[in-house]
């Protein structure tokens, strides 16, 4: 074997090694993996670990659903005082909705529309929301959460006087940012029966558009800028031209202002988005960012939409990217023959 041939096993052997051995080893110390997504959101049901308890509550409230009646949902509706907040695409309904700019006075941010609430929210997550908001969005789980991972850790290592201090101090820090109490967005509708909640649904589904007829962008809006603004985007907080969303009070509703999503996916990755929203606990114990509660394909939207906005020459780049690798290639072969003719000159002359 040449020298050169040795050396270059030598080299291959070593990138080998550092790419597919150290890089993945780094990224799982790194970013360790947590479980997907779960789109079910199985903790709403009475037996969260068993798969077909799952499945048969969902599938028990999706059936409600179908066979359930719009016209006594949007009775539902206007009786329970649903539209003195939200706005939602119904004739009926419309004239007796508060302006904006009002709403968002009295609330702190503009409380949702839920006219296309039924394409881009989980059903079965809107009814557990709408019997027990804090609950179904995670909000209530600051201190609960918090309590796991001190007693995951104290069960490894043992009762460490540091480790009381940090929790007490992360619990009192909690209680800082925890939202003005006095200030409640929406207080839960736990009375309301089955067979109401599946008549408000199927009044939802009955004004909705499909989630395709939907622009990335308004699923976008609808879902976050509630409470996030996309400034790359001009997405204000929500709210009409006048009065838009006022970051002083998300603030003093939220507890803390969320940040811009503008660059997000460049600091976060796509990955982290696609677990965070619908589980915003399981990365950051104790965020004060509720769980949105969205379906799978309307996640994906918003994701996708972000992206966009993050970094917008990413089309441009793979494609050009082609290019590239085609350029290397033909310069490569080029370069070949190019060597062999001038080393033939070189070897007839040694001759
Ligand atoms: C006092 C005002 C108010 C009333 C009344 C009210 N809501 Fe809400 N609702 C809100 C606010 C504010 C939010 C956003 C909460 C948040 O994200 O922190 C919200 C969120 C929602 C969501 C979206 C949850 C999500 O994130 O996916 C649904 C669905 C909903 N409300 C349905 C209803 C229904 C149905 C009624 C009537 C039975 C109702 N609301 C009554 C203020 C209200
Ligand atoms: C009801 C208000 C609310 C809504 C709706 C909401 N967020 Fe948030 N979000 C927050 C708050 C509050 C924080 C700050 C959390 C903290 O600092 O603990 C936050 C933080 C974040 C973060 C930063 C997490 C980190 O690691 O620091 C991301 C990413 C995010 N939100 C994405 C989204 C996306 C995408 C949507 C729409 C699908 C959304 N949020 C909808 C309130 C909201």
């Amino acid at each position: 074997m040449k020298k050169e041939q040795k050396i270059l096993i030598v080299l291959a052997v070593i990138v080998f090694i550092i790419y597919l051995g150290i890089e993945p080893l780094a990224h799982m110390a790194m970013s360790p993996s947590v479980e997907p997504v779960d789109f079910a959101m199985s903790d709403l049901q009475s037996n969260p670990a068993n798969e077909s308890v799952v499945k048969a509550e969902r599938d028990k409230v999706l059936l409600g659903i179908e066979s359930a009646s719009a016209e006594r949902g949007r009775d539902v509706f206007i009786g329970n005082g649903c539209g003195s907040c939200h706005a939602i695409n119904d004739a009926k309904v419309a004239s007796t909705t508060p302006p904006e700019a009002q709403r968002i006075k009295t609330y702190g941010l503009l409380p949702p529309d839920l006219s296309n609430a039924a394409a881009i929210y989980d059903e079965v997550f809107m009814i557990a929301f709408i019997k027990d908001p804090e609950n179904a969005a995670l909000i209530s789980n600051h201190a609960k959460a918090q309590k796991i991972v001190f007693d995951k850790q104290r069960a490894s290592k043992g009762d460490d006087e540091n480790l009381t201090l940090i929790y007490e101090k992360t619990l009192s820090g909690f209680e800082e940012k925890a939202r003005d109490p006095s200030r409640v967005k929406m207080t839960g509708y736990g009375w309301l029966e089955d067979d109401q909640l599946y008549d408000l649904l199927a009044f939802f589904r009955s004004v909705s558009l499909p989630l395709e007829a939907i622009t990335d962008e308004d699923v976008t809006i609808n879902a976050c800028a509630r409470c996030h603004t996309v400034d790359y985007r001009g997405i204000v907080l929500e709210g009409d031209e006048e009065q838009a969303g006022d970051p002083e009070r998300v603030k003093q509703y939220l507890g803390t202002l969320p940040p811009d999503l503008s660059m997000i996916v460049r600091s976060k990755g796509e990955d982290y988005l696609a677990t965070f929203i619908n589980d915003p606990q399981k990365y950051l114990t104790g965020t004060l960012m509720p769980r949105v509660g969205m379906k799978k394909e309307a996640q994906e939207k918003v994701i996708s939409y972000l992206e966009q906005v993050a970094d917008p020459k990413k089309g441009e780049r793979h494609r050009l990217g082609v290019y590239f690798i085609l350029f290397g290639v033909i310069l490569s072969v080029l370069a070949y023959f190019w060597k062999r003719n001038e080393f033939e000159e070189i070897e007839e002359v040694e001759k």
